[in-house]
Order: structure tokens, then sequence, then C-alpha cells
């Protein structure tokens, strides 16, 4: 089956301790993490305020000595507005919601003229219907797993089902190549089961960064977590 079989773990920074924001992202790169996840937020789409280009820009260099990727989850109304800012600043790949784009085709080709990755977020209630058209054009998928906006939520168990149905399709129209992210309340309790339901690349806030454990230890309890949920692949789906 041409899926990767191999699961990514991303290291979402907004539950980082931003007064030493660069010693995290080490501490993440340092265990083996290669997906450095930003969350921009504007107030409007979402109800909190996050971060802008410059924490993008300030982390490349640190990304950078890794050979990680940055990921940009921009949750903003009219994200075409800043896609060059946060290419430029040095992102590898940005994500729009679906949500906030009426022109989603041109913000998809924008993004990939910008030489970026292009993703497409969905919110708990957004049908997967809505990618029909968009989904050959995208490298990724990131299906939230709780309402967009802030770290430490509860997973939604529906979102299961959700990531399950997105693998079929992607496996019936033999576009396996595009990832499947998930992103909200990712940790030990739920990696295995998004990861069986099809996801690939599991996006981890507050279980990586927390004052329980240090960085390289909560990632050793996520990847053991993964490691003892038996694969989709494995079940022969
Ligand atoms: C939520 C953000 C997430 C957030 C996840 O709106 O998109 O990336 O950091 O946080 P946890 O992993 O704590 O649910
Ligand atoms: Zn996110």
């Amino acid at each position: 089956m041409p899926r990767a079989a191999k699961i990514q773990i991303a290291a979402s920074i907004l539950s980082a301790d931003f007064s030493r924001l660069g010693e995290q992202v080490k501490e993440a790169l340092e265990a083996g993490v290669r997906w450095v996840h930003v969350d921009v937020m504007d107030g409007h789409f979402v109800p909190n305020l996050s971060m802008g280009p410059q924490v993008a820009r300030s982390l490349r260099p640190v990304a950078d000595r890794f050979g990680s990727r940055l990921h940009v989850h921009l949750m903003i109304e009219e994200p075409d507005r800043y896609l060059a800012d946060f290419v430029r600043a040095g992102a590898n790949s940005v994500s729009v919601h679906v949500e906030t784009c009426p022109h989603l085709h041109r913000t998809i080709q924008e993004i990939r003229a910008l030489g970026a990755g292009s993703g497409v977020a969905l919110n708990p209630a957004t049908p997967l219907s809505t990618l029909d058209e968009i989904l050959p054009e995208l490298d990724f998928v990131l299906v939230m797993t709780v309402e967009p906006g802030f770290g430490g939520q509860e997973f939604i168990p529906s979102s299961l089902n959700k990531i399950d149905r997105l693998r079929r399709m992607l496996t019936e129209r033999r576009l396996d190549r595009v990832l499947i992210a998930v992103d909200g309340g990712i940790g030990a309790q739920t990696a295995g089961a998004v990861t069986r339901a099809g996801a690939t690349v599991l996006v981890a806030g507050s279980a990586i960064f927390n004052d329980r454990a240090t960085v390289a230890e909560n990632l050793r309890q996520l990847r053991s977590a993964i490691e003892r949920s038996p694969g989709r692949t494995r079940k022969g789906k």
C-alpha cells in the first residue's frame, strides 16, 4: 500500500514556554522531532491570538540545524494576505482552513507557487466533502480533532471516524501520497487510535511541552503509545 508507514510527530509550540522558546524547540528536535508546528491565530477566526511570521523566522535556523521542517497552521481570516510573509520567514508548508477560503483553489496555488507544501485544515464539524475538488492539489489534510484556538483541549472522539473515512477516500482515489495530519488532544491516550484510523502526522502541543516531564520523556511516551498500537496496514486494510 503506497502510504507512508512512518508516523511523524509534529511539535506544536503553542504549549511551549515562550520565555525560552528556542531551547524548547531544540529539546524536541534533539529528541527526534522533524516537524515543528507553528499555530497562528487572529482573534477573529478563532478567539485567541498567538504569533506571527517573526516566530517562524526566529525558529528557522534552529530547525535547519536538525533538517526539520517548519509548518505554519493559519487559523486566520483572509490567510492569502499573509502567505508570502510566512513562506519568506521560512515556512516549509502552510495550511489554511477551508472555512476561511472562498477561493481555496487560488489560495492553494499561491502556496505552491511560493514553493511551500500545501495543506487544508478542517474544523471538527466541516465535512470531508469540502475537499472533493481540491484533494489532488494537496500535500496534506489537517483534520482538527478539537475546535481550533487553544491547546490542552479534549480530543473529540467522532474524529476517528472522520480520519478513517478520509483514509478510505484517499486510497480509493489513489491519493495516498496526501498525508493525514491530526491536530488537537493528541497524547499517549489518543495517539494509537488516530494512527490506526489512518493518520500519519500527529500534531501534539501540551502532551510534549508540559510540567509533568521533560520534552524527551513526553516524546518517548508518545512514540511508545504509537508503537504499541497495531497499525492499520498490518491489519491488512
Ligand atoms: C489548536 C492548535 C493546536 C494546539 C494543539 O487550535 O491548532 O496545534 O497546539 O494543542 P494540544 O496538543 O494541546 O491539543
Ligand atoms: Zn495547530
